[in-house]
């Protein structure tokens, strides 16, 4: 027994010697304290202050902590309205963060908070960089850090007593434990003085915008609102699946296999079932075999069904042999230690090329494997895309030159910081409860009911707050193994992936080898561009067919060549997706367009490099615009029929130019000394660029639902079937539905993705929920409007008795429903009226919509880099992108997913790479060995949006989250090449290959025709 002191009280806890401070924080309620699964501490999220100190809980005992003071986020500020106790509210730093956007997901947020909280009680006055070296420890995966550290350096203003530029709101007093402002200081908003403090700080959170005319007249749509689940994520309330307290809950672990290919020939779980405190141990012996997909798609999943719970087979080092619950993790992991299983070794492959050789070890030869589309199992084969669109041959007939090269871009993690996590149980109707961190909803149940073989309708799925997911949670990976050991054991089970399991167990990005074949005209004009591309899926065929038919559909559709090739390209691309012994791949943010565009625009470069053109004309020589035909899109869809798409908006033109001006690319491209630094001769300067363009959702196939409902206090229960996973989409819909009916954000009451209360959506993928789920809360929205407007005509004719008036002549502002002649109703009147009243009916609308067009987005992605050409070391300076969106709803959620996104996406340029040595084994198991940028080792982030307004949208939207997982790496390959000539065909850009290819100069030639 040891006592320890958490947050002014005591509490005395029973521990045994290993259990860690994280265990008993978490097993006494404190559920603001985040598992991010770690072994070596490095992710922390778990973070608490000790002595007022940052520390990771899961690295210390409880017991290291007797007697030193804890204080976790529960002790930081509350909502400031508690009904009739008023409270002194948020934190001066959570106020900043929820101001700042700081806040994506959320789970880093509390730990970001208290390593704030220690720094400013220690310096109030930081500089950035203080401050980024005290958030370095907290690894956030979602905002690129830029907003965080302004939210620091914002609070840090507030504590010191000076005025600030406002965001949106008013900024509380500092509270005592950092002592007093100093005299005169006065907080904004709020002056305590006759003088007036004068503005000294100024944070830059905001993005520079250029609007179209269309925002100009909106009042909601276009604002810096704060997202809706801020507050509550900035306190750590138990919002996420595994904050939980469940009574009897069991603990689930999973025996991965050892080796890369085998039958099992022997299993024997006698000893592991005899141990005490398991509840139950399963081999596939114990369940059904029923074959599916984990990829968490519409139906009918457009991909092979290959995978069964349990097999007795194993395909990747890291594939389930079986699945144990037991009363806590480490009787779990006890019980997974005497599981005795005999294999037999199958010759394995690790190589995607290998993989189609005649004769090569065959992965799948289960005769319950289904097919889908051209998926040949027995040659490996989990999708064959053949695509020509025009007459490819005679354009490189045609041509004066033909280009052609070979790149090859790695298998990454989406990395969130959140593990895959779930809980299962039984609820009071028999209904099995299914708790999990998806992005998918509403594809867990109809993926899981022959799985498990319940009907669909008794299975009710439950998602919480999401801790990132990047595409990592759009597959139905873990659920099942919850659900079936509570099927097993009548028990609630909670599962969750330690870091290592993500690494060796979890899906990451499709690595591809890639060679590009183009041919130009010497003006360069493009005559025909050829790609083709070997996919690695590995074990399974998960998103295989989808996520390399973007690979083409996005990144081969952008240059289209010019003047009559620009009337009937000349496009090829095809693609085999095969098998391998390594552990699958599956969906990541960007969904294959990275890949292409690594290739395309690292060629891009070349050639115009070598014909001696502006790199960036060139490209926009080529460049798809406004008006004309998405060229893939009478060729291709995901598996579906395709159907013609113009696209209607392209504001690629305006993104270069104002890119270009932001990056200062006139004074440095062409510049000798700019690449020079003085005093330095071994390291180099460089600038480059690269064009992308993406899409809104899939044509005809993604739909969302929305419903609004009218209360009787003039508020809205806005509830969408879109999945909001940090990226503040609850916040955008609620957005739209507060324009049309003409309320604060703050009347919209926002409920999200629940299959049993919401209406169906296809869940966040695809770039598509402003979009198309916006487009559905918009339609709900204007039938809500039409009923308000009836009433108020109705209302306005009783009181006055003048003649009544048309709805349409009705303004919905300012909670009010406005008379041409200033006269009103407000909501609150018109809320009782419905509702208690006059022929009383409930005020609301349901609405879905699915869109005939995918409009993409565009943009221009810039990168400066420092290159030591001793030692090939990389250092990106700064990332600029100009980003073509269409109507941008929420400017600072925006410009989050943009900073998020680029960072991913600077990563994977430059540092992430997941490896396996000769038998299959990860290299890469956790946070350390596996690199992400810190916060103390960013370069500096701009975004510029650039408006487009898009018709076929009710806002005029496009969407905003994939595409700057795009351009940052071709980017930073040309600005590597323009620093020191070296051709840089394969990411990450590591040292070594850089120095390499120094050493190597530039081969890389044309062919003239
Ligand atoms: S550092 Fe403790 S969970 Fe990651
Ligand atoms: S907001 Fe930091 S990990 Fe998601």
């Amino acid at each position: 027994m040891i006592t320890l002191q958490i947050n002014g009280s005591v509490l005395p806890v029973e521990v045994s010697p290993g259990t860690t401070l994280l265990e008993v924080l978490r097993a006494n309620g404190f559920f603001g304290v985040k598992n991010g699964g770690c072994a070596k501490g490095e992710c922390g999220a778990c973070a608490v202050l000790l002595d007022g100190r940052p520390v990771n809980s899961c690295l210390i005992s409880a017991a290291q902590a007797e007697g030193h003071p804890i204080q976790t986020i529960e002790v930081v500020g509350e909502h400031p309205d508690q009904g009739w106790r008023k409270t002194e509210g948020l934190d001066p730093i959570q106020q900043a963060f929820v101001e700042s956007g700081a806040i994506q997901c959320g789970y880093c947020t509390p730990a970001q908070v208290l390593a704030a909280r220690s720094l400013l009680s220690r310096e109030p006055n930081p500089s950035e960089d203080q401050v980024r070296e005290a958030l370095s420890g907290v690894l956030c995966r979602c905002t690129g850090y830029l907003k965080p550290v302004q939210a620091v350096l914002r609070a840090a203003a507030v504590l010191r007593g000076e005025a600030i530029e406002p965001i949106d709101g008013a900024i509380p007093a500092p509270p005592e434990w950092l002592g007093s402002p100093p005299a005169g200081g006065d907080v904004a908003g709020e002056p305590k003085s006759d003088v007036q403090p004068q503005l000294v700080t100024r944070t830059n959170v905001m993005p520079r915008i250029t609007v179209t005319p269309q925002s100009k007249l909106m009042n909601r749509v276009g604002r810096p609102e704060q997202k809706v689940d801020a507050v509550k994520l900035v306190q750590g309330k138990p919002a996420y699946t595994a904050d939980i307290e469940m009574r009897g809950m069991l603990v689930a672990r999973v025996l991965f296999s050892p080796v890369a290919h085998a039958r099992i020939k022997r299993i024997d779980v006698s000893k592991a079932r005899a141990l005490e405190g398991v509840a139950a141990v399963l081999t596939y012996q114990d369940i059904p075999r029923v074959i599916y997909s984990t990829a968490g798609q519409s139906d009918p999943i457009p991909g092979p069904l290959d995978m069964f719970s349990l097999d007795h087979k194993v395909r990747y080092v890291g594939d389930r042999v079986a699945f144990v619950a037991a009363e806590t993790e480490a009787i779990a992991e006890q019980a997974l230690k005497l599981i005795e299983v005999d294999y037999e070794e199958l010759p394995a492959l690790f190589d995607s090329q290998q993989a189609m050789q005649p004769g090569a070890p065959i992965v799948h030869d289960e005769p319950e494997y289904i097919n889908f589309a051209d998926s040949d199992p027995t040659r490996n084969l989990a999708a064959e895309i053949r695509i020509d669109i025009g007459d490819v041959e005679k354009g490189f007939a045609e041509a004066d030159l033909i280009f052609e090269a070979d790149y090859e871009v790695p298998k990454v993690q989406q990395a969130h910081i959140e593990p895959h996590v779930v809980v299962t149980y039984w609820d009071e109707d028999d209904r099995l409860v299914i708790r999990t961190s998806t992005q998918v909803p509403f594809h867990v149940r109809r993926i899981l009911a022959p799985v498990l073989g319940l009907p669909v309708k008794r299975i009710r799925v439950i998602k919480p707050r999401i801790g990132g997911g990047f595409g990592g949670k759009q597959e139905v990976m873990i659920e099942d193994v919850a659900a079936h050991l509570t099927i097993a054991t009548r028990r609630p089970v909670r599962y969750e992936y330690n870091r290592e399991e993500e690494f060796v167990a979890a899906r990451s990005r499709h690595p591809m080898k890639i060679h590009m074949k183009t041919g130009v005209k010497r003006d360069g004009t493009l005559t025909a561009n050829e790609m083709y591309c070997v996919s690695d899926t590995g074990a399974y065929g998960c998103h295989a067919l989808t996520v390399t038919g973007n690979t083409g559909h996005k990144a081969m559709a952008l240059y289209v060549g010019d003047e009559a090739y620009r009337q009937s390209p000349n496009i090829r691309f095809y693609a085999d997706i095969v098998y391998t012994n390594l552990p699958p791949a599956g969906a990541f943010r960007g969904y294959g367009v990275p890949q292409g565009y690594w290739a395309v625009e690292r060629h891009m470069e070349k050639i115009a490099r070598e014909l001696g053109l502006d790199p960036l004309l060139f490209r926009l020589k080529n460049a798809l615009r406004a008006g004309e035909l998405h060229p893939f899109s009478m060729a291709w869809s995901e598996g579906r029929e395709p159907r013609p798409e113009t696209v209607h908006t392209v504001g690629l033109e305006e993104c270069v130019s104002q890119g270009k001006a932001a990056i200062g690319w006139d004074q440095k491209f062409a510049n000798p000394e700019w690449h020079q630094i003085p005093g330095k001769p071994h390291l180099r300067k460089g600038i480059g660029v690269a064009m992308v363009m993406q899409g809104t959702a899939i044509p005809y196939l993604d739909m969302g639902g929305a419903s609004i409902k009218m209360n009787d206090d003039g508020s809205f229960n806005l509830l969408v079937g879109a999945t909001d996973l940090g990226t503040g989409s609850d916040t955008v819909l609620g957005q739209m539905a507060a324009e049309i009916l003409g309320v604060p954000l703050e009347d919209m009451i926002v409920y999200s993705s629940d299959p049993d209360f919401t209406h169906f959506d296809k869940g966040a993928y695809a770039s598509s929920t402003t979009y198309i789920s916006g487009a559905a809360v918009a339609r709900a929205a204007q039938l809500v409007a039409e009923r308000i407007r009836v009433r108020a005509v109705r209302i306005l004719h009783e009181r006055t008795g003048a003649e009544p008036l048309q709805p349409e002549q009705i303004i919905l502002e300012d909670r009010k429903a406005i008379a041409p002649d200033g006269s009103f109703v407000t909501l609150v009147e018109i809320g009782h009226d419905s509702l208690h009243h006059n022929d009383q009916e409930q005020i609301m609308a349901v609405a879905s919509y699915k869109s005939p067009v995918s409009p993409p987005p565009f943009a221009a992605q810039f990168a400066e880099v420092t290159v030591d050409v001793e030692t090939g070391q990389v250092t990106v300076d700064q990332l600029v992108m100009a980003v073509d969106s269409g109507v941008i709803v929420n400017p600072i959620t925006a410009s989050g997913q943009i900073e998020g996104g680029m960072t991913q996406a600077l990563g994977y340029a430059v540092c992430e790479e997941m490896r396996y040595d000769d038998k299959g084994r990860a290299r890469e198991r956790d946070l350390v060995d596996y690199h992400i940028f810190r916060a103390d080792e960013m370069p500096e982030l701009q975004t510029l949006f650039i408006e487009t307004y898009e018709p076929s949208h009710p806002f005029g939207v496009k969407a905003v989250a994939e595409i700057p997982m795009d351009g940052v790496a071709p980017a930073v390959g040309n600005a590597i090449l323009d620093a020191c000539g070296a051709q840089v065909d394969i990411i990450p850009t590591t040292p070594e290959r850089v120095w390499r290819a120094l050493k190597k100069g530039t081969e890389w030639q044309a062919r003239s025709m």
